[in-house]
């Protein structure tokens, strides 16, 4: 892949940009209200189906024209082309020079790598049947009685896919384990883990693609510790280890037997690798059976963004909906709202996968970019947040998009489904139309954007879907914003500076941060 070179023309000096600024101009002042009260059908209008999810758009700040100019942007993006390069395994991730082919890791054709996909998923899926099993860690579960205990240790991309798959599964997850995620380097993190574990029945996976992660490190060789200590010399790495990472040789080397070695590929981010091993826990905790349905649900919504047409391709329409209210609108924030307790860790995985690759200030060819390029993504699970920030959201000063995640039926009473389902709509209604009233202090200005997105109910056909669905709605956002999604120089930096203060090499800190460290020094002798 040729490194991108200056556009002729800078992207806000193009026509589809001059034409999108101009129609921003001739309708900001336009509410909700009065576009649904001159539009009866524009419920139906803007909406669509894809692989079992339902998206409303219509409490957007649209009319019929802004699509089709925001789909004009799309095509001088060069926006289907660069979807078809995704699929095709070109460097699309430019400035590492790698594909970013984590469409691979559920695809059943048509893409490079599925040998080596297949082969590792035989693996992870022998490794989560014997820990289901209780073979692993042999003697496990039966000797003290209870799960097996299966620990992952990773951060990033390598805890909060797991966590939210785990978490929004749990209903699929037999009695014989239970899967923990352990990803800070507080000591509290693992030790409060540990607490409630006998050492026979904990398996743990250290998952880092780099295998040079400080703070999964610093757990791994403490969970080792802990083992050592209890088990002495029946100690065997074995039985309580694995690990998953694109540095097989270095887990090796830490002491991970090479059949508990689990590889992932340079060509996966580590924000896209749920699908890969590193949702061993995930397989071990919901068997393969229901992981292949995650994988599934993911490969439908793959397969809609690579051939449905822009004008009814859902996640081209949350992307260009993103831009329009970030870039336009000059919203600086978005909000994700799922109803439903089992999806309460999405908003955090979603602020990693959105953030981490869009969170970019200079363009494909490496100039600053002068337009706002991701949002800062924020959420937590309906009704909760209700009773918390939406205050603010319905008659606070800033302009907050919101998508709201929506499964209509799924376990315990049924009358208090329904009760979350009705808060979602009346929140989005709510945002959208408002209420005038005498007292100002009563007034709802509404006009604020949202997207619904309805389904039957949360499996792991439509998790995977959802998943894929902010995937691909993130790399259509960077092909019309012109940056690169795929990489994330800006976490060096911090990593650096924190070693060297860590190992007192630091030579050029600056004076706050010298002062604050001999401060902690005379904390901690003191003790
Ligand atoms: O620091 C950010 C990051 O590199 C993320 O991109 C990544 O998901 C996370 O750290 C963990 O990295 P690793 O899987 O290599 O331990």
């Amino acid at each position: 892949m040729i490194m991108p070179t200056a556009p002729a023309t800078p992207l806000t000096q193009n026509p589809a940009w001059k034409a999108l600024l101009d129609h921003h101009g001739r309708t900001a002042g336009q509410h909700m209200r009065d576009l649904f009260a001159a539009d009866p059908g524009r419920a139906q209008r803007f909406g669509l189906e894809a692989a079992g999810l339902h998206l409303d758009y219509s409490k957007q700040r649209i009319t019929g024209e802004t699509l089709p100019l925001l789909f004009g942007l799309a095509a001088q993006q060069q926006l289907p082309e660069r979807i078809r390069q995704m699929f095709a395994g070109d460097d699309i991730n430019f400035t590492e020079h790698r594909p970013a082919l984590h469409v691979a890791l559920r695809a059943e054709s048509g893409v490079p790598f599925l040998d080596e996909v297949r082969a590792v998923r035989k693996s992870m899926y022998g490794l989560a049947e014997s820990l289901r099993a209780g073979r692993v860690p042999g003697g496990g579960g039966d000797a003290k009685g209870g799960p097996v205990h299966v620990v992952n240790l990773g951060i990033g991309g390598s805890d909060l896919g797991p966590r939210l798959a785990a978490g929004a599964l749990t209903r699929y997850t037999g009695a014989s384990l239970k899967a923990h995620f352990v990803t800070n380097v507080d000591p509290s993190d693992l030790d409060g883990t540990l607490a409630g574990i006998a050492p026979e029945n904990a398996f743990f996976i250290v998952t880092s693609k780099s295998f040079t992660t400080m703070e999964t490190l610093s757990n791994a060789e403490r969970a080792r510790d802990w083992l050592k200590a209890r088990l002495g010399a029946s100690f065997d790495p074995a039985r309580h280890f694995a690990a998953v990472t694109s540095a097989p040789e270095a887990a090796r080397a830490w002491g991970v037997p090479e059949a508990h070695v689990l590889p992932m590929w340079d060509w996966v981010g580590g924000r896209y690798s749920l699908w890969s091993a590193v949702g061993l826990a995930v397989a071990a905790a919901v068997g393969p059976q229901h992981f292949d349905e995650l994988l599934a649900g993911a490969r439908a919504m793959d397969e809609h963004f690579r051939t449905a047409p822009v004008e009814r391709n859902m996640p081209v329409i949350m992307a260009a909906l993103s831009l329009w209210n970030s870039v336009f609108h000059g919203a600086e924030t978005h909000v994700v709202l799922p109803y439903c307790h089992e999806l309460r860790e999405l908003p955090s995985y979603l602020q990693q996968l959105q953030m981490e690759s869009n969170g970019k200030r200079v363009n494909r060819a490496g100039q600053a970019v002068d337009y706002p390029t991701s949002p800062v993504f924020w959420g937590s699970a309906g009704t909760v947040g209700q009773h918390s920030f939406h205050q603010l959201l319905h008659q606070g000063t800033h302009l907050i998009p919101a998508d709201f995640i929506v499964p209509v039926n799924g376990p315990g009473d049924k009358e208090a489904r329904h009760m979350l389902v009705a808060n979602a709509f009346a929140q989005a209604s709510t945002l959208a139309m408002g209420a005038d009233n005498a007292d100002p202090h009563r007034v709802h200005p509404g006009n604020q954007p949202s997207n619904t997105i309805l389904f039957d109910r949360l499996t792991p056909q439509s998790l995977g879907a959802l998943i894929a669905l902010y995937e691909h709605k993130v790399y259509a956002e960077s092909i019309l914003l012109d940056i690169n999604a795929f990489d994330q120089w800006g976490v060096e930096l911090g990593k650096k500076v924190a070693r060297e203060i860590q190992d007192g090499t630091g030579t050029n800190l600056d004076a706050s941060t010298k002062a604050l460290m001999a401060r902690a020094d005379a904390l901690r002798k003191a003790g």
